[in-house]
């Protein structure tokens, strides 16, 4: 963006719908989501045999009801991620097929992958009797007990990770998660002895990484795969990839990412004689584009020589740039008609820290913006915030959770209600 050019920095509308009207018909802080871009996400991973939607990125029903009419399958983390898989419509099980040898596999509509199964969800998980990605050996045999004879995925550590911060890196010994790739003949050993079969092979070394480091993984799960032998029948290249935030980042090279993944499924194919389904499993790529967050514009203040937007959001709201230090670009729709040359401005929220500022780099350091001059009243939007958005938001300093909108057609749909105040102390007692 040129300096001071301000119109680049206003929008009016997401996907059609007016974001006054929107803001008007459900208060902010909001959520709104653009059906179409997820859509148009899911399209853009067609190649792979399966998608399957890390949905702890954002985990509305009526999201996971539009990836599900998308083709698309689910992970779940938890008892409750496996709860909304059921209340969107996902079925336990696949519909069984006559297989044969050059047929695909199933894929597993609804897979539980963790490092841990804690009570309600290894509870859920036998009762449904649902496919589980272990990420430790000792859900081996907490699941055989329960699931005599369950053929199981083992999520394996590389032994190395990258993501966009430390906090997302996900392999390597600096990470708990996965079994350690050293350990597989004896988690093997584990599994047969357990009275499991061990038919997927998967791992995910981190978020936000760049495609370079992501693909490292294909050649370190081709090796593992050799250990387990002729019983795998899935490979998941596992999530992480990553999205453009910036202005100066450029989107990844899908095509080559599938083909090199592609051609390890088939080298796979050729030594155990028989199909691999290769699934891939993005939670940000499918929905980060998609989401804004609707905030108003509360008070408009300088301190000393910087000048401070303060809205509605907080890290209530949007935690990544207190966490992560996230960048998410924004932009203003002003009240009035046409907004004024750009200026530089801190962004921060209503709560009582002082990290609460969405304009911040790695570290906590407060950073500034170019924004049209803006007023109290005019509404701010943070872009690029339907990944890990609304289900890292909080009550932190009792704020009610904020409603959510999905866009679809140039119609907004409310998909979550606002919490009330009642909600916030719902199950307490004096
Ligand atoms: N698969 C597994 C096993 C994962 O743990 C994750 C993310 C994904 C897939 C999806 O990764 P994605 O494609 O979304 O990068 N809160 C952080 C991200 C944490 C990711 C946790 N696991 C953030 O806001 O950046």
């Amino acid at each position: 963006m040129a300096p001071g050019d301000a119109s680049q920095s206003v929008r009016r509308e997401i996907a059609g719908a007016s974001i006054a009207d929107l803001a008007h018909a459900h208060g902010t802080p909001l959520y709104v989501y653009d059906a179409e871009i997820i859509r148009q996400r899911c399209r853009d991973l067609a190649a792979w045999d399966t998608i399957r939607f890390a949905q702890k990125a954002c985990s509305n029903l009526a999201v996971l009801d539009l990836v599900r009419r998308a083709g698309v399958v689910v992970d779940a983390v938890s008892a409750g991620e496996i709860h909304r898989a059921l209340a969107a419509g996902y079925p336990a099980h696949a519909p069984v097929a006559a297989a044969s040898a050059t047929d695909l596999p199933p894929a597993h509509p609804i897979v539980y992958t963790a490092d841990i199964f804690d009570r309600d969800s290894l509870d859920a998980v036998a009762r449904l009797g649902l496919h589980v990605n272990c990420g430790s050996a000792d859900m081996l045999e907490q699941l055989a007990e329960r699931v005599p004879g369950a053929a199981v995925t083992l999520r394996v550590n590389p032994g190395f990770g990258h993501g966009h911060s430390q906090k997302t890196n996900t392999g390597g010994e600096g990470s708990k998660h996965g079994i350690w790739h050293e350990e597989i003949p004896e988690v093997l050993r584990r599994a047969e002895w357990a009275g499991l079969s061990v038919s997927g092979l998967h791992m995910h070394i981190g978020s936000g990484a760049d495609l370079a480091h992501l693909a490292e993984v294909a050649g370190s799960l081709e090796r593992v795969a050799h250990e387990i032998g002729r019983s795998l029948t899935t490979i998941s290249a596992g999530g992480g990839l990553p999205v453009p935030y910036k202005p100066e980042e450029v989107r990844a090279d899908l095509g080559g990412y599938f083909t090199l993944w592609d051609a390890t499924r088939k080298r796979l194919e050729d030594r155990f004689g028989h199909r691999i389904r290769l699934e891939i499993e993005p939670g940000r790529y499918l929905t980060a584009e998609a989401g804004f967050v609707v905030t108003e514009i509360r008070a408009v203040k300088r301190q000393g020589g910087r000048k401070y937007l303060l809205v509605d959001a907080g890290f209530n709201t949007l935690a990544r740039p207190v966490l992560y230090g996230s960048y998410h670009p924004m932009s203003l729709c002003p009240a009035g008609d046409s907004p004024t040359a750009c200026e530089e401005v801190a962004v921060g929220g209503p709560l009582c820290e002082s990290g609460d500022i969405f304009t911040q780099a790695d570290g906590g350091f407060v950073t500034t913006r170019p924004l049209p001059a803006a007023a109290v009243g005019d509404l701010l939007v943070i872009e690029i915030a339907g990944a890990y958005g609304f289900v890292m938001a909080s009550n932190y300093n009792s704020k009610p959770l904020p409603a959510e909108v999905l866009v679809d057609g140039g119609h907004g749909r409310l998909v979550r209600a606002r919490q009330s105040v009642a909600d916030l102390v719902r199950g307490e007692t004096v």
